[in-house]
C-alpha cells in the first residue's frame, strides 16, 4: 500500500514538474529555467536590472572555478554562447552584470547557492520532493548544503567518478565517522557504496533506506549463485517474523566483535 502510493506520488510529481516546464519555457518565450526563476523571485536589491555577461567575464576574475568547470555536465547544458541568457556560471549564479561592474565582492549582487539551493530546483525540481520525504538530510532546513556531497564546477558533480572508486563514501565520511571503520569484520557490501542501501537525498523509510525490510538485504542474499546463501530453515523463519535482518544483525556496516555483524 505505502509502496503504491509512494509510486503514485512520483507519477504525480512527474505530472506536474512536465507541467510546470511545459507551461514555463513556451509562455515565458522560451527562456531558460534560471531566467524564469530570476522573473519568479525577489532578488537581492542590488540584482535587479542585472543582465547576463556570459562565463568568459566570470573567468577574468574567477580562473579557478574556470579550470574544471569546462568538463563539467553543467558546461554543456542551456547556452549558446549568447549573453542573452543564462549559460555556464549564470545558470546558478544568476544575472551577473552588476557584480561584475562592481568589481564582485562577497555577497555582491550575485546568488550563491550555498545558503539557498532554490536555483538548483528549477531544474531539479524532483529532488525538492526528495527533500521533503519524512527521513532526509536537512539540506531544505539550511543546515546543510547540496555542496556539502557535490562539487559544483568539478568534472564530476556527484561525489564520486567512474575512475576512482576510492570516492564513494568518502564525502560521507566526512560526517559520519561511525560507519568509516576500519573494522575487524568488514561488510563486503560497503565496497558498493553507501547508496546500496541508502538513498540519501530521502526516502519514506526510515534512516534513509532504499527498504523497510529483508528485501533490502535480499537483493544480494537471495541470489542463486551468492556465496552465502541463507538455507537453515530457523533462520528464515526468524527473518520472517522479524521483518528487518537489522533487529539481529545491528552492526550491517561491519563489527570489531562479530563476523555475522549481530554486535
Ligand atoms: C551547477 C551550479 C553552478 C555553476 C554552473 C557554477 N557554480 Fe559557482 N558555485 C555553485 C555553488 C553551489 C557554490 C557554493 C559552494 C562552493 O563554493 O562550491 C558556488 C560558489 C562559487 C564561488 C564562491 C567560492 C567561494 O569559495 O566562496 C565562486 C567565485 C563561483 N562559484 C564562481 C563560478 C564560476 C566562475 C562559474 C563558471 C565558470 C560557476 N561558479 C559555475 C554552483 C555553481
Ligand atoms: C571584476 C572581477 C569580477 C568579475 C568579473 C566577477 N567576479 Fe565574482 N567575485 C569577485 C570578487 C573580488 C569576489 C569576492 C571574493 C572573495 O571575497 O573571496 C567575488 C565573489 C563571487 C562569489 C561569492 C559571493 C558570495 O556571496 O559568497 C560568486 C558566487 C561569484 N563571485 C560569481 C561570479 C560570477 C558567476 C561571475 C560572472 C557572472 C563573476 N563572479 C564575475 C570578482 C569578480
Ligand atoms: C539550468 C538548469 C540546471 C541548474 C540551474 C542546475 N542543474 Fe544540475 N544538471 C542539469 C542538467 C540538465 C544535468 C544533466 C547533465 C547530464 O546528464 O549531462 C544536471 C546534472 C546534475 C548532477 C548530476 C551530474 C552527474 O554527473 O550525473 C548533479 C549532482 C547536479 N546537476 C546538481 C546540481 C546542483 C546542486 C545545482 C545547484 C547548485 C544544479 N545542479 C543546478 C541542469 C541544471
Ligand atoms: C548527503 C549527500 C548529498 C546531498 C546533501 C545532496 N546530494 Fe545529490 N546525490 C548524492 C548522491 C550520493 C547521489 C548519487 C545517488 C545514486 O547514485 O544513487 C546524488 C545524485 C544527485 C543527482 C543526480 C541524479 C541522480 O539522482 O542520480 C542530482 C541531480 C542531485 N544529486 C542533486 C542534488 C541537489 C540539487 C542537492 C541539494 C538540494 C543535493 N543533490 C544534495 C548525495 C547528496
Ligand atoms: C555535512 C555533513 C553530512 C554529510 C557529508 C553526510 N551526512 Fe548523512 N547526515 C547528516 C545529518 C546532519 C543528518 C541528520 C541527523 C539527524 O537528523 O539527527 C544525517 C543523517 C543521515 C542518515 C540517517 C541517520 C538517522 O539516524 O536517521 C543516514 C543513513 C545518512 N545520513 C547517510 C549519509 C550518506 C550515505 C552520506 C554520503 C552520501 C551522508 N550521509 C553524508 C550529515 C551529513
Ligand atoms: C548493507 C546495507 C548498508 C550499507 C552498504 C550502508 N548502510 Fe548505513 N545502515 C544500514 C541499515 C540497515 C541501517 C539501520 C540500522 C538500524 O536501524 O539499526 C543503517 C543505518 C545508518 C545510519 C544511522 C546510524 C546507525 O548506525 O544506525 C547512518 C548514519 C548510516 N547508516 C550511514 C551509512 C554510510 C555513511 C554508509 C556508507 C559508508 C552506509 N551507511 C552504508 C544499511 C547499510
Ligand atoms: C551489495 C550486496 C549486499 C547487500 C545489499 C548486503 N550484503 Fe551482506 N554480504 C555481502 C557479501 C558479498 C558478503 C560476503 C560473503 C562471503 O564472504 O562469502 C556479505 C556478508 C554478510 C554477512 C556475513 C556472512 C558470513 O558468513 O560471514 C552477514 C551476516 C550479512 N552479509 C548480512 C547482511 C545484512 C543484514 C544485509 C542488509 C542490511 C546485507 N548483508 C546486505 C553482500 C551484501
Ligand atoms: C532473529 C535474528 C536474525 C534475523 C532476523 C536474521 N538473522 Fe541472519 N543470523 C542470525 C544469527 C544468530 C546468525 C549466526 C550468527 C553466528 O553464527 O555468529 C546469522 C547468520 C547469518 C548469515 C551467515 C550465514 C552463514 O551461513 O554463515 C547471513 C548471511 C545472514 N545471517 C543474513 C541474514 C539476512 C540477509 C537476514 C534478513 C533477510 C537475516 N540474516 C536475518 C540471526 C538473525
Amino acid at each position: 500500500m505505502k509502496a503504491k502510493r509512494f509510486l503514485f506520488l512520483r507519477f504525480t510529481q512527474a505530472a506536474f514538474l512536465g507541467l510546470v516546464l511545459f507551461c514555463l519555457v513556451p509562455c515565458a518565450g522560451g527562456i531558460t529555467p534560471a531566467q524564469a526563476l530570476v522573473e519568479q523571485k525577489p532578488l537581492a536589491v542590488s540584482q535587479k536590472g542585472a543582465t547576463y555577461v556570459g562565463t568568459e567575464t566570470c573567468l577574468s576574475c574567477h580562473e579557478d572555478q574556470g579550470k574544471t568547470f569546462k568538463l563539467s555536465p553543467h558546461a554543456k547544458i542551456a547556452g549558446k554562447g549568447s549573453t542573452d541568457e543564462a549559460n555556464g556560471c549564470e545558470i546558478c549564479h544568476g544575472p551577473g552584470s552588476i557584480h561584475a561592474e562592481n568589481g564582485g565582492g562577497k555577497g555582491n549582487a550575485i546568488i550563491n547557492p550555498k545558503k539557498d539551493p532554490t536555483i538548483c530546483f528549477t531544474c531539479h525540481m524532483e529532488k525538492k520532493m526528495e527533500f521533503r520525504l519524512p527521513n532526509h538530510h536537512p539540506v531544505l532546513e539550511g543546515k546543510m548544503s547540496c555542496t556539502d556531497c557535490h562539487n559544483m564546477h568539478s568534472e564530476d558533480a556527484k561525489p564520486w567518478s567512474a575512475t576512482s572508486m576510492e570516492g564513494p563514501n568518502e564525502v560521507c565520511f566526512k560526517c559520519h565517522k561511525d560507519q568509516q571503520g576500519p573494522f575487524v569484520y568488514e561488510h563486503p557490501a560497503m565496497r558498493e557504496g553507501c547508496t546500496t542501501c541508502h538513498k540519501v537525498h530521502g526516502s519514506i523509510n526510515a534512516k534513509m533506506l532504499l527498504a523497510r525490510d529483508f528485501n533490502l538485504c535480499l537483493k544480494c542474499h537471495a541470489q542463486a549463485n551468492f556465496p552465502t546463501l541463507v538455507e537453515d530453515d530457523d533462520h528464515t523463519n526468524n527473518m520472517k517474523r522479524s521483518g528487518a535482518c537489522w533487529t539481529c544483525h545491528t552492526k550491517p556496516h561491519g563489527s570489531n566483535f562479530a563476523s555475522k555483524f549481530t554486535y
